[in-house]
């Protein structure tokens, strides 16, 4: 198993787990936050397989998790702690303090994954997603780096 940036051949893999996962992005978003130089994708790769990949984006000292997501076949397998374990050294060497991200309240799992990699409550955004037919509000959680 291998994490490393990702590369255009990539893009493909990355939009059918995320459609699959998350169903934000379509392949032109994903293309253009792929030539966006503020922006970055890492895959986790097994097998020639991209099984999960992560989004971050860093401006100043501030990053933001855009997105992770990992195979459904893949997780608890410690690819999303790898994945992000990968983007937080990343950020180290671009002089990132705080990393930033939104999770919907609904979103268990990404919050347990979260709240294990020392990521705390900021603040809510109310009513910020609209999720099976009404408004749910979006924790938005901070970590700082050491
Ligand atoms: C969130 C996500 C990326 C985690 O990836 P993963 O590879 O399955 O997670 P890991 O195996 O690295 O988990 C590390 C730790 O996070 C926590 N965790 C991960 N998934 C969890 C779950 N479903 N329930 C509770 N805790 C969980 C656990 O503490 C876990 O450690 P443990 O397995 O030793 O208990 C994955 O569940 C996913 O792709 N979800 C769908 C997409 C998504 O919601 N992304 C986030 C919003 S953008």
């Amino acid at each position: 198993m291998e994490i490393r940036k990702a590369k255009k051949t990539d893009l493909n893999d990355i939009y059918v787990i995320e459609h699959d996962s998350i169903g934000l992005e379509t392949k032109n978003t994903i293309l253009s936050s792929y030539q966006n130089h503020n922006f970055c994708y890492f895959v986790c790769e097994d097998k020639k397989k991209i099984i999960g990949f992560i989004l971050v984006s860093f401006a100043s000292d501030e990053a933001e998790i855009i997105s992770i997501a990992v195979d459904k076949d893949f997780r608890r397998n410690k690819i999303g702690q790898s994945l992000l374990d990968f983007a937080t050294k990343f950020l180290l060497t671009k002089k990132i303090r705080t990393i930033f991200l939104e999770v919907s309240e609904n979103n268990k799992s990404a919050i347990s994954f979260y709240l294990k990699n020392g990521f705390v409550k900021s603040y809510e955004r109310k009513n910020y997603y609209f999720e099976n037919g009404r408004g749910t509000n979006a924790l938005v959680l901070r970590k700082i780096l050491g």
